[in-house]
């Protein structure tokens, strides 16, 4: 596997993965593309035999980021793909001399919190019917 930041080339890639996965944020083609071209942007992916499998995108500026979409395919799943990811993008923080990252997850994605409560994110709030159905979601916080 490698991890490595992504490119408008794999943008085809991400958003199969996204359409798979009903969780990711949805964006389209040009959401991608602008998303690529922010410099506060961080957008990392991971891939298999020419294949990319999964993929992290952070918001990062003076100290203070927010982690705006994650993903990885169905297939795979459950293969310590997305915990990289997430640890690949506190590294990138660390370097840039760390801060204080955020997230919103729907109060019902169990996989998405075990992931971020694993790796050292605490909840801090919610906020109600945030996403469709409507479903609350948990803010949640760590300091890198
Ligand atoms: C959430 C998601 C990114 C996890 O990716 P992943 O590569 O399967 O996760 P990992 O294999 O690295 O698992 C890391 C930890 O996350 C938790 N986890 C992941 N999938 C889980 C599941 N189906 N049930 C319970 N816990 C789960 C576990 O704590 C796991 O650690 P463990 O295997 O030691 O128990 C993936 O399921 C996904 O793409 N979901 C849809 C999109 C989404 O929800 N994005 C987040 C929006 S906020």
């Amino acid at each position: 596997m490698i991890y490595r930041p992504a490119s408008l080339a794999d943008i085809a890639a991400l958003e199969t993965i996204e359409r798979a996965q009903p969780r990711c944020a949805g964006w389209k083609a040009a959401g991608w593309q602008s998303e690529l071209k922010l410099p506060a942007s961080c957008v990392l992916c991971a891939e298999m035999a020419h294949q990319v499998v999964g993929f992290i995108a952070l918001r990062f500026t003076s100290g203070v980021g927010e982690i705006v979409n994650v993903g990885v395919a169905p297939t795979h799943t459950r293969q310590g793909i997305g915990r990289t990811l997430l640890q690949q993008v506190l590294s990138w923080v660390r370097t840039r001399g760390g801060g204080r990252l955020s997230l919103e997850v729907g109060a019902n994605n169990f996989p998405a919190i075990r992931l971020y409560e694993q790796a050292g994110f605490v909840r801090v709030g919610l906020r109600k019917e945030f996403y469709p159905g409507p479903e609350d979601a948990f803010v949640m916080e760590i300091k890198v």
